[in-house]
């Protein structure tokens, strides 16, 4: 079950009772410019702003991405800022030993964890997304030729999904499981913890024939973390920056309760209806065990679009 709201996250949170979620899975605006009205207007017209639209590879288009080395020392501080007051504002909605698990960038994840340790938040490392990306790894822009065997930054394999607690409210992590359904993380299996790295390809066609968002996130991920953030499969699980419904979708598969906020309005109207596709693929997927299965992708419908290149890994 879940329930939806055309909102601002951070007014939303603040009419919100105490107490009311169990955890947070969710994939924020990063560098805060991106989705402002300004920057999504220049996204939607092809007009570039901070949404790079990256070289064309071997003939095969590829996605925007927003340009995170824009951003000026100013707007760094505003991320630190931003993350701090998104936190102040989730703690109080919380259950004592609730997790947040945040999605970022690797050059902007030093000021998310201090923005959120500052709101109070224990920072409890991250779980590594390894995916095949196409961002980094470029030579020195206009010098490519001087420079061939130089990049300024490595290529990117893996996206961080910061792991934060709302510090535990008994002696215990067993007796604040008892009391509040929180305060630890829930196996894969009885035998297998929840490990810190996770393979993941990009996000396939298919679903982003469903969910058309420039930053739609893979249903495989997306249950293994919601998955885990419930250690005994009860409560309920907030994403105030729902998007396209990808995180709703994934705790509507493995059947917990969620909540999601989403404030552009365009988004919003497409939420349930691709929150409802979404949820309804892989049905044999809960997000207990590493990867699809073959059978899973097989009985999955072909998507409508043609796979952009798969970057190599180095
Ligand atoms: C990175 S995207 C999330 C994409 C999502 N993970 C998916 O797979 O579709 C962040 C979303 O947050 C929304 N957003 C930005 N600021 C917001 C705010 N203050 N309150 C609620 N939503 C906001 C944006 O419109 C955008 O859709």
């Amino acid at each position: 079950m879940y329930t939806l709201h055309n909102a601002d996250s951070f007014e939303w949170l603040r009419s919100q009772a105490p107490h009311s979620f169990h955890g947070v899975l969710t994939d924020p605006p990063f560098g805060i410019v991106e989705f402002t009205p300004e920057e999504l207007g220049k996204l939607r017209s092809g007009k570039g702003g901070v949404w790079r639209i990256p070289p064309k590879i071997g003939g095969s288009e590829r996605a925007p991405l927003p340009r995170f080395t824009t951003l000026t020392p100013a707007e760094r501080e505003h991320v630190r800022a931003y993350f701090r007051s998104f936190g102040e504002a989730l703690m109080p909605v919380l259950v004592p030993g609730a997790h947040a698990l945040v999605a970022g960038t690797p050059m902007l994840q030093y000021l998310v964890q201090d923005g959120m340790a500052q709101a109070g938040f224990e920072v409890r490392g991250a779980v590594m997304r390894l995916y095949r990306g196409f961002r980094g790894g470029d030579r020195p822009k206009l010098a490519e030729e001087e420079f061939p065997d130089v990049c300024v930054t490595p290529r990117g394999n893996y996206e961080p999904w910061m792991l934060f607690r709302k510090p535990i409210a008994e002696r215990t992590v067993a007796a604040n499981l008892r009391k509040w359904k929180t305060g630890a993380l829930r196996r894969l299996t009885a035998e297998c913890p929840f490990p810190d790295i996770i393979q993941s390809g990009k996000t396939p066609c298919l679903e982003e024939d469903i969910g058309e968002h420039p930053t739609l996130k893979p249903q495989h991920l997306l249950r293994i973390l919601a998955r885990a953030l419930l250690p005994v499969g009860e409560g309920v699980v907030l994403e105030p920056f729902a998007g396209s419904g990808s995180t709703i979708a994934a705790c509507e598969a493995i059947g917990y309760d969620s909540v999601g906020v989403e404030l552009d309005a365009h988004y919003f109207q497409k939420l349930n209806a691709s929150i409802e596709r979404l949820s309804r693929l892989y049905p044999n997927f809960q997000g207990d065990r590493m990867a699809l299965s073959p059978e899973d992708v097989s009985a999955a419908p072909k998507a409508k679009r043609v796979p952009a290149m798969q970057a190599e890994f180095f």
